[in-house]
């Protein structure tokens, strides 16, 4: 069959997304959104995700191999340790629980052989109902997994144990492609599911090269996905794939219980556009027990602050503390996997077989003040206050204003003696800083101005501090990200990050070929304290701790609702800008309405000062509009942009 008939085929099937006449490849992600300000936040409120979703996940500790008893003895232990006091509900049932799919009516069947309680008379019609049930009852929450596509991850990547699902080409296809309103019925209706991670290999692996395709084992899918390549990926087909069983989701649970994890690895742009369809999102490919790969998963979210907030969070994958080199032979890695997970507000979902897990490790699971930061109802972000290949600091604002938490982090090979200034935490210089260790879990003696900490290879410290914040009646943006949705980015064409961290044990795990490659998209996008291509904020010289910095043709929003009277900032056309050229008018709207604007400002022009009251504005939005277009982007400063009160 040619391409065109393909899809025309796809077409008639009435399948839940419609792959025809799709937008060029170049297409960044679905409607782009205009710069002029909409007067409302923009961000979509859905799902059950107010903080940072916590559970337990069946494929680090088992891949395929998860059957009922592994599953219910990690949720025993989750209730018996105390975790789940702490959090941690969701039991989320991961690749392999499928048998196959039934022909007569498209039902999905269970693979009893591991999971017995979903047996009934009929070895066709299963139900997970009793397990979720069984789940419920302990006080916990029940998380299910399918692919977006006709086939799953484990059938497009066996591994040599994997258990498959069985049957004829048609019964083999477990994914919701074709199924999307059956599937979800059955999942949260009728089996009770509060949980869902659509993974995303029907849309890379089953291409019509693919040997087992060829075969005959598939049924050939186009590959939307080119892992490794942004502008080959049909982003704007993927998103609207994944927007489509997020509006199922609405239909199927109305009242919004569910939680919607979105994992396709961070490809297809999904590091921009998750937050609008998704609970979580996947920033990155999979997680191994390996601190270079722990590294590269930590990369993907750390500079992304401006895009997690309550409802909607960066996911660098499930956590691996209790396993290789995040054992407990490796207490250091480990502490510093989790309390990286904890500052960046990631999900924290264990990965880890906890019916055999030593004291120590449930320690590092239990860290209760480490769960609580993670845990803030601010939704904020950490924000990298200090940043080298060897050593960060991060720091997340916490609700009450006048606490932050700390993770200062040794990525490297040596011995370190970091100092942690109040400038880092943007507290008043000369003012008495509080200190608790949250490891420790004591209180260690307070500070003024600066503190150092001596930290061995792959250390890290956690702290939780209290001291008098810069600003006397406010706080500035970059201390908020989880009040920010960037509505309009002002990225012109996709482009990787080159920043994030590139494990020696990437692709098939060898160094044949040239090693890898940058692949994922959201270079340029704006950041806290930082120019969008990671330099320091800098109008005329004059340097900006504290900022916002993103591309010209910007649109951000900030959730002020009514809580602040003032807004003020100084801006310009950064002094890294690759056009000079240009010029930029900066403009303030309140719930629509135009409240400061900037003259059109060029790259000599001396920082401007915008003012605007905004008070009872519930949403504020920042537009920076270049007239002129030149060759390069220009990048602009929101530098001190604060709100007070
Ligand atoms: C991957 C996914 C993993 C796991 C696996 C199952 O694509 O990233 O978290 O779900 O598939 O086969």
């Amino acid at each position: 069959m040619t391409m065109m008939r393909w899809f025309r085929a796809l077409a008639c099937m009435g399948c839940f997304a419609a792959l025809i006449g799709t937008t060029p490849a170049l297409a960044m992600g679905g409607t782009p959104e205009p710069l002029e300000p909409t007067g409302r936040w923009m961000e979509k409120s859905f799902g059950n995700a107010a903080l940072p979703p916590m559970g337990w996940n069946s494929w680090n500790a088992f891949h395929t191999q998860i059957d009922e008893a592994k599953l219910l003895g990690s949720a025993q232990a989750i209730v018996d340790s105390g975790l789940r006091e702490l959090g941690y509900r969701y039991l989320n049932i991961d690749d392999g629980w499928w048998q196959k799919r039934r022909l007569s009516d498209g039902r999905m069947v269970v693979r009893t052989s591991i999971f017995p309680s979903a047996a009934g008379s009929d070895p066709e019609q299963t139900s997970f109902r009793p397990l979720v049930d069984k789940l419920h009852a302990m006080g916990l929450e029940a998380g299910i997994y399918t692919d977006i596509g006709r086939n799953a991850c484990s059938q497009g990547y066996p591994g040599p144990d994997s258990l498959l699902p069985t049957g004829t080409v048609a019964e083999r296809e477990v994914g919701l492609y074709d199924h999307l309103a059956q599937d979800l019925a059955l999942y949260f209706q009728e089996w009770g599911f509060d949980y869902i991670k659509v993974d995303g290999c029907g849309l890379n692996a089953f291409s019509p090269d693919k040997p087992a395709v060829k075969a005959g084992q598939f049924r050939a899918f186009p590959a939307l996905v080119v892992s490794d390549s942004v502008n080959q990926t049909r982003v704007a087909d993927i998103r609207a794939l994944y927007g489509q069983v997020r509006d199922a989701l609405m239909r199927v649970r109305p009242r919004q219980d569910f939680v919607f994890s979105i994992c396709n690895w961070g490809t297809a742009n999904v590091r921009a556009w998750g937050r609008d369809l998704g609970n979580l999102w996947r920033t990155s490919d999979d997680i191994e027990p390996r601190w270079a790969r722990m590294l590269y998963n930590f990369d993907s979210v750390v500079t992304r602050e401006l895009y997690s907030g309550p409802g909607h969070w960066n996911d660098p994958d499930m956590l691996y503390v209790g396993q290789g080199e995040f054992d407990v032979n490796h207490l250091a890695e480990a502490r510093t996997h989790f309390a990286l997970w904890a500052i960046v507000d990631a999900p924290l979902i264990i990965g880890y077989d906890l019916r055999q897990a030593p004291k120590a490790m449930l320690d590092v699971l239990g860290a209760g003040e480490i769960v609580a930061v993670n845990q803030d109802p601010a939704g904020n972000q950490g924000v990298l206050a200090y940043t080298s290949d060897d050593l960060q600091i991060i720091v997340k604002q916490l609700s009450t204003r006048d606490e932050k938490a700390v993770v200062i982090f040794n990525r490297g090979t040596e011995a370190v003696n970091a100092t942690l200034t109040a400038a880092h935490l943007k507290f008043r210089p000369g003012t008495v800083i509080q200190v608790r260790d949250l490891w420790q879990r004591r209180d260690l003696p307070p500070f003024t101005d600066e503190t150092s900490f001596a930290l061995a290879p792959r250390e890290s410290v956690m702290l939780r501090v209290k001291g008098l914040p810069q600003i006397a009646d406010g706080l500035y943006l970059s201390e908020m990200p989880g009040r920010l949705y960037v509505a309009v980015d002002g990225i012109h064409a996709l482009q990787a990050d080159p920043q994030i961290h590139r494990p020696v044990n990437m692709g098939d795990g060898t160094t044949r070929g040239s090693g890898p490659r940058p692949a994922l998209a959201g270079w340029g996008g704006p950041r806290a304290d930082s120019t969008p291509y990671d330099n320091q904020l800098r109008l005329r010289g004059t340097v900006y701790n504290s900022g916002i910095g993103a591309l010209a043709n910007s649109r951000l929003q900030v959730k002020a609702d009514g809580a602040f009277n003032r807004f003020s900032a100084q801006v310009g056309m950064d002094d890294s800008s690759l056009e000079r050229g240009a010029r930029v008018r900066f403009e303030v709207y309140g719930d629509g309405r135009l409240l400061a604007r900037s003259p059109a400002l060029g790259a000599d022009d001396a920082p401007f000062t915008l003012a605007a009251r905004v008070a009872g504005v519930r949403t504020v939005e920042l537009v920076a509009r270049e007239i002129g277009q030149g060759s390069a982007p220009a990048i602009v400063t929101w530098g001190e942009a604060a709100l007070r009160h």
